[in-house]
């Protein structure tokens, strides 16, 4: 192994998506990278962690159109919901960023220019499912219709779920866009591509110089073997993204600038931190860069980022390392169920900790998918953590308050076990070192079970009974806290919190890496207080339940427009009861207005009978101009709880039907309604 203080690592672990929460899932991959960038600090390595949002693209321009905000708005509030989760797991990031950075534009524009002069982008004309009611290019996942196949409906444009048929969205039987509910047209379009298959030579050599794990490198080979394409890196308009330099209206397409997005969040880090970026990013650069990577995004990071970087005169990275997906009791994770759990339901009622030892304990180097086991988490975190580890401390600490002021013995009495618990440290360290987690954390549960015997050996609790046994009894509860204290050590990468609470009680040093640890003695400690206490079945339980609260089983697929331009997404079934809370009322647009800078808005004044006026921001421009609505009758929903949107409060949403673009519905004024009936 490398000796840690000659090295300089860079770390990254993929972007999330800035539309959606942080779940389970995703934290197996912050964890793991957590855990071994800890590691390598705590052995005195210069490490350094980044990450940001991946915040373009067409799923995150739509989800703000649905929301009436603009992207801008989105991306700001889920990198804060973001940052506040992985702040509460204690995902220690030395910087993130954001891809909609100008450190990313300048990087992506930069890399682009530099393949574009090497003649290595070309462009042509390709057809593409095209909106013609949303006036867009749709994305596949954005076309659902019938699998040629086996005929099963409601199926995406790329797979079928039903017979797992792969095929391309002009082959869909009875296609219609998700985003307007319309059919879609074909349509042609430049798009702009980037000269992958020139690289095959170079990927070729690269995949056998052990960069990869050996599953990655055998699909890379599949890969390689087949028929290499160039891979199209432009969209357009209308497209959240930057613009490409010298094409107006077309876009870079996502996946092109979110992994430049790691360059742009380590560029914000070398500002904050005056550290020299080419150091980390130029040709034969002597710091290490590794990636961190869910399974399914094995493609993007091993074929077209190393290319990209090679084209523009970067390194390479030094490992990708890819990971599995979570199951959770044995099966997907599911909404319905309960087991699609968020990062703050987890946090609402359970210790961060726990999930991070319980991750440790299951993680190996492989991509093999790992399962969360309610039972077996509370089980293991139980015994483990706070049946062996903290009950070490607490067994010794007791006797040490009482009897001796909180002070170790002067010398350590059992120097060969102490000694043991040290040499442990390089198999311990190399299980780190190279991911094996789970085999670090049972390494450490023997040394924590050796702990015990040793205690149990010399039955403290009967000594301290004993006349004249003042001095063993010392010693013995001061053994048990020296090797307390290096298991505390060796666990700080999984466990940052418990071990800070145990520096606290043990008023040590920060821990290092336990490879000279001297034991502690004559040392005063402060009184001890529970680091860590038993995982409860009902917290669980309440998790579950409050992550399968407002969701049926069952799905159905909807055309309705959401007054805000939503999308015709599969829409949860919902119970009488929850529908019965809507107060659905008449109301009639006595003033309509547009709103400055936004597309879609226009706001109205609403009259529900009586003295109530509320206003509204609606999204249903695309269909009405502002005079043509004044006295016209709609459906509001009288009871929603009052929205600050960007433009103002909005007090109440209009209820409009119809697939979207012209054809969105309001009541006719002649329609025999008046303003505050109740809608039944
Ligand atoms: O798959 C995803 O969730 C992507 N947002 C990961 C991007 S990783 C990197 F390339 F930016
Ligand atoms: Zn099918």
């Amino acid at each position: 192994m490398t000796k840690p203080l000659d090295r300089t690592i860079l770390v990254t672990s993929a972007l999330p998506y800035a539309n959606g929460s942080i779940h389970l899932g995703h934290l197996v991959e912050y964890i793991q990278t957590d855990i071994w960038v800890r590691f390598q600090k705590q052995r005195g390595a210069a490490c350094y962690y980044v990450c940001a949002d991946d915040t373009h693209g067409t799923p995150i321009m739509l989800k703000a159109g649905e929301e009436g905000i603009q992207p801008e708005d989105l991306i700001a509030r889920v990198a804060k919901e973001h940052q506040a989760d992985f702040s509460a797991f204690s995902i220690g990031f030395d910087h993130y960023h954001s891809t909609h950075s100008e450190e990313n534009r300048t990087y992506s524009n930069l890399i682009y220019k530099r393949l574009r002069d090497q003649g290595l982008i070309e462009s042509r004309t390709i057809v593409q499912a095209f909106d013609p009611v949303k006036e867009m290019f749709l994305p596949d996942r954005f076309i659902r219709g019938e699998c040629p196949k086996c005929g099963a409906g409601n199926q995406y444009g790329d797979n079928c779920e039903a017979c797992g048929a792969t095929y391309s969205p002009t082959e869909l039987k009875n296609p219609i866009s998700v985003v307007s509910g319309k059919p879609p047209v074909e349509k042609e379009s430049l798009h702009y591509f980037f000269d992958l298959p020139t690289f095959k030579d170079m990927l070729d050599k690269w995949i056998g110089a052990g960069h990869l794990q050996t599953e990655v490198a055998n699909k890379m080979r599949e890969w390689l073997d087949g028929d290499l394409k160039q891979w199209d890196i432009s969209r357009d308009a209308p497209y959240f993204g930057f613009e490409i330099p010298d094409a107006p209206g077309k876009y870079f397409y996502v996946w092109l600038d979110a992994p430049i997005g790691y360059m742009a969040s380590f560029r914000a880090l070398c500002e904050k931190k005056g550290l020299e970026f080419d150091r980390f990013w130029n040709e034969g650069s002597e710091a290490e860069l590794y990636h961190f990577i869910g399974k399914d995004i094995i493609y993007f990071h091993c074929l077209f980022w190393p290319a990209m970087l090679t084209g523009a005169g970067f390194r390479k990275p030094s490992g990708v390392f890819a990971h599995g997906f979570l199951t959770v009791n044995g099966e997907k994770m599911s909404k319905s169920r309960g087991t699609f759990i968020k990062a703050r339901a987890y946090l609402d009622h359970l210790n961060p900790e726990y999930l991070r030892y319980y991750y440790a304990a299951k993680l190996g180097n492989g991509v093999d998918d790992i399962d969360l086991n309610f039972e077996d988490f509370t089980q293991r975190v139980n015994s483990d953590l706070v049946g062996k580890v903290i009950n070490i401390a607490s067994r010794c600490s007791g006797f040490l308050n009482k009897r001796f002021d909180n002070t170790l013995s002067e010398c350590c009495a059992e120097p060969a076990l102490y000694q043991e618990f040290i040499t442990a440290q390089a198999s311990i360290a190399e299980c780190y070192e190279s991911r094996e987690f789970g085999k670090a954390m049972r390494k450490i549960m023997q040394l924590a079970d050796r702990a015990n015997q040793y205690i149990d050996e010399k039955k403290p609790w009967v000594i301290a009974k004993q006349e004249g046994k003042e001095q063993q009894l010392h010693e013995v509860c001061s053994v048990g806290i020296n090797l307390f204290r290096v298991l505390i050590a060796y666990l700080k990468p999984v466990l940052p919190a418990v071990s800070e609470q145990a520096e606290q009680f043990m008023r040590c040093d920060v821990l290092g890496w336990p490879d000279s640890f001297e034991p502690l003695t004559s040392h005063r400690v402060s009184r001890f207080k529970p680091l860590l206490t038993r995982v409860e079945i009902s917290a669980i339980e309440g998790m579950i339940a409050a992550s399968a609260e407002n969701l049926a089983p069952k799905k159905i697929q909807s055309k309705a427009k959401s007054a805000v331009g939503g999308t015709a997404e599969a829409a949860e079934m919902i119970e009488f009861a929850d529908f019965a809370k809507v107060d659905l009322r008449i109301a009639r647009i006595v003033k309509a207005v547009p709103v400055d800078g936004a597309d879609k808005l226009l706001q109205l004044t609403v009259d529900l009978g009586g003295d109530d006026r509320r206003n509204i921001f609606a999204g249903i421009k695309s269909a009405y101009r502002a005079e043509q609505l004044e006295n016209k009758l709609t459906v509001v929903v009288a009871n929603l709880q009052p929205r600050k949107m960007r433009f103002g409060v909005s007090e109440a949403m209009v209820l409009a039907a119809g697939p979207g673009g012209k054809e969105i519905w309001l009541l006719h004024p002649d329609s025999g309604a008046e303003p505050g009936m109740k809608v039944k």
